[in-house]
């Protein structure tokens, strides 16, 4: 079947990708990989959503070549969602509208998995994802970049380039400003996956949503 080789290679690719880096979490997200990441495939309706038309321009900008090719040979069985637990008012229209992503491993990914959850996170350019935090802890990594990155509400941004992990402990506090180039990332939720996440205000959102 195309989609279990597709799914299958970029996977294997993720994998071979995760393998680089020394990173905080990592090495937790790549026991999951190679736990859940195999066997059958339940097979999945793809779906694209309307922020999937940043894809394109996404995985024309992401590298490394071949993880790029590997997702793109596998966007047709993708099934891509909106993050859908926050309230509107409390996330914005911006990045309600703005982002999607498709899970892998996990409820509603290609794979069962008993609490973790790994896939694909795209986000359109110029959106501020607020301050929120989550009983899960998580790996970003970025196949794109730069985007703006805090860890306290309030605080400035700081700008990082593709291919530096983020680990956010459980609870820890995280904001994302994506840059010119729509944001692509690998992510996993290494366990609490159930648990939803909450945004924390902060009164620079204004400033922060003029400036995107
Ligand atoms: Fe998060």
């Amino acid at each position: 079947m195309a989609a279990e080789s597709a799914i299958a290679a970029l996977l294997a690719g993720i994998d071979s990708y995760l393998a680089r880096f020394e990173h905080e979490g990592v090495a937790e997200v790549r026991r999951g990989l190679a736990t859940w990441g195999q066997g059958a495939l339940t097979e999945m309706t793809p779906l694209e959503t309307a922020a999937c038309q940043h894809l394109d321009a996404a995985l024309a900008a992401a590298t490394p070549p071949e993880l790029a090719a590997a997702i793109a040979a596998a966007r047709p069985f993708l099934r891509w969602g909106g993050y859908d637990a926050y309230p509107l008012e409390d996330i914005g229209a911006a990045f309600a509208g703005g982002h999607a992503f498709a899970s892998l491993i996990g409820d509603g990914g290609f794979h069962a998995a008993e609490d973790f959850d790994l896939g694909l996170f795209v986000i359109a350019p110029d959106i501020f994802y607020r301050d929120h935090h989550h009983a899960a802890p998580e790996l970003y990594a970025p196949l794109t970049g730069p985007h703006g990155w805090r860890f306290k509400p309030g605080d400035q941004l700081q700008w990082k380039p593709a291919h530096e992990p983020i680990w956010n402990a459980p609870w820890a506090p995280h904001a994302t400003m994506t840059g010119a180039v729509p944001f692509l990332c690998i992510y996993c939720w290494t366990r609490d996956a159930d648990a939803l996440a909450r945004v924390i205000p902060s009164n620079d959102w204004p400033q922060l949503e003029q400036r995107a």
